[in-house]
């Protein structure tokens, strides 16, 4: 497998104020503010402890892309994304090795517009996978 390196762990919250301010009271700082991401209809922020970065994900609508997980998971982590030197190599040996693509890649507002692919796996579910610019 090509070399992937965590960029960051997704996670779910119904409230992203309330969850940023207990996030900084755990010790996260804020990396990135309140960002709206409008192809997803949701609120991102991303915040950091070391080498830790969280991204907080709130629907913003009941056609965000998250409302139906959020109603499953409530306030949870529900993908790691992973950015890699060499983005084809790994998306093919994802795609042979049993993941499945649930989108094509699409900009993600909250990365400066980089585009981002979601893989879902029947043993570690989802995935997210930064694709160079
Ligand atoms: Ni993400």
């Amino acid at each position: 497998m090509s070399a992937l390196r965590v960029h960051h762990i997704g996670y779910l919250v119904k409230k992203i104020e309330k969850a940023k301010q207990t996030f900084e009271l755990l010790g996260y700082r804020t990396e990135q503010d309140v960002v709206y991401d409008d192809i997803r209809k949701i609120d991102i922020c991303f915040m950091v402890m070391g080498d830790c970065r969280v991204e907080l994900v709130s629907p913003v609508s009941e056609d965000s892309v998250v409302a139906g997980l959020i109603r499953k998971y409530k306030n949870s982590p529900y993908h790691i994304c992973y950015e890699t030197d060499n983005y084809e190599a790994a998306y093919a040996e994802l795609t042979a090795s049993g993941f499945l693509a649930i989108d094509t890649p699409t900009p993600a507002p909250a990365l400066d517009g980089r585009k981002v692919v979601f893989l879902t796996s029947a043993a570690v579910g989802m995935i997210e996978l930064i694709v160079p610019a």
